[in-house]
């Protein structure tokens, strides 16, 4: 197993199982006991794309594990790279401050061009379109809290399926799940990816697609995903998909009572505001999960 973490690809069920026992064990652990684990430790976030929850969550990981952090948010605007500067000579001076590295960016496969200069863990944010590795360990992580279970499930994966790297991600480490049923519900202009369909196939994962919240009543899991308006070319494009599936209390009303709906976020109109306070709404514990799993993945790549 490398220490970088690029992709889901990396991750089969023996390495899932250990991070989720262990962020299990760190969210229990008392304060002054997480302090004392990276207490010498420097991590580096570095984001050329915004972000609340990524950056932060890693943030608020490491400092209860007592660590430093350094930041640059704004990281297209206020770092180097406005002079020209390559990710790879970025890459070699933050190995010279800090001991891992987060890292975010719009183009597809730059964290992966930082790791191959570097031997400091580099760890992917999320690359443009392409995957979000650690937010899928997290949503991974509240199946299995919520549910109890990883396998045997039948999940809805909804809404921007060929821009948003989150959904792909998952969509991706459901591979390692079984007896797995996977159903994609996105508007016409952002279907799931055939790259994604085959490797459900490869793995022996089913899917179909669909084209009506009635078609996924049965879910136990609804992953529901915003439209990614900045990857559009046009706003045209992006108001012909905005709107199309949106989950809202007569939608909720339609799913199983022990069913739970979760969401990457940020959201914008996806999800009604009205819908919060069901019990299977899971996106702010998800959300806070993701403290969780990080202090599991950094405390496993320094500790
Ligand atoms: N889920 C997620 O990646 O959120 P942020 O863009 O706020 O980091």
């Amino acid at each position: 197993m490398t220490r970088h973490i690029l992709s889901v690809d990396q991750f089969d069920r023996t390495y899932l199982q250990n991070l989720f026992d262990h962020a299990d064990r760190l969210r229990h652990l008392p304060r002054s006991s997480q302090r004392s684990r990276l207490s010498t430790s420097i991590l580096a976030t570095v984001f050329y794309e915004p972000s609340t929850r990524t950056r932060l969550s890693f943030e608020s990981a490491m400092a209860r594990l007592g660590g430093s952090v350094l930041s640059v948010e704004n990281a297209n605007e206020s770092s180097s790279a406005t002079k020209g500067e390559s990710i790879e000579d970025t890459a070699r001076m933050l190995q010279g401050y800090a001991d891992a590295v987060v890292m975010r960016h719009p183009e597809p496969g730059t964290p992966e061009r930082a790791s191959r200069v570097i031997d400091i863990p580099v760890i992917n944010a999320g690359d443009g379109s392409r995957e979000h590795p650690t937010q899928a360990l997290l949503d991974l992580y509240t199946i299995s809290n919520e549910l109890g279970d990883i396998d045997n499930l039948n999940i809805a994966i909804v809404g921007d399926l060929k821009y948003g790297r989150a959904p792909r991600s998952l969509a991706l480490l459901l591979c390692q799940t079984r007896g797995t049923q996977v159903t994609f519900l996105a508007p016409p202009a952002v279907p799931v990816g055939d790259d994604i369909k085959q490797a459900l196939e490869r793995n022996g994962v089913r899917h179909r697609e669909a084209t009506s919240f009635e078609e996924i009543k049965d879910a136990d899991v609804v992953y529901q995903t915003r439209i990614q308006r900045e990857r559009f070319s046009d706003e045209e494009s992006y108001e012909r998909s905005r709107g199309y599936y949106v989950i809202d209390r007569s939608v909720m009303d339609t799913l199983k009572p022990n069913a739970i709906v979760l969401h990457p976020l940020p959201r914008v109109d996806e999800i009604s505001p009205e819908v919060d306070d069901d019990p299977r709404a899971a996106w702010f514990r998800q959300a806070e999960n993701g403290v969780y799993v990080r202090m599991a993945l950094l405390d496993q790549l320094l500790g």
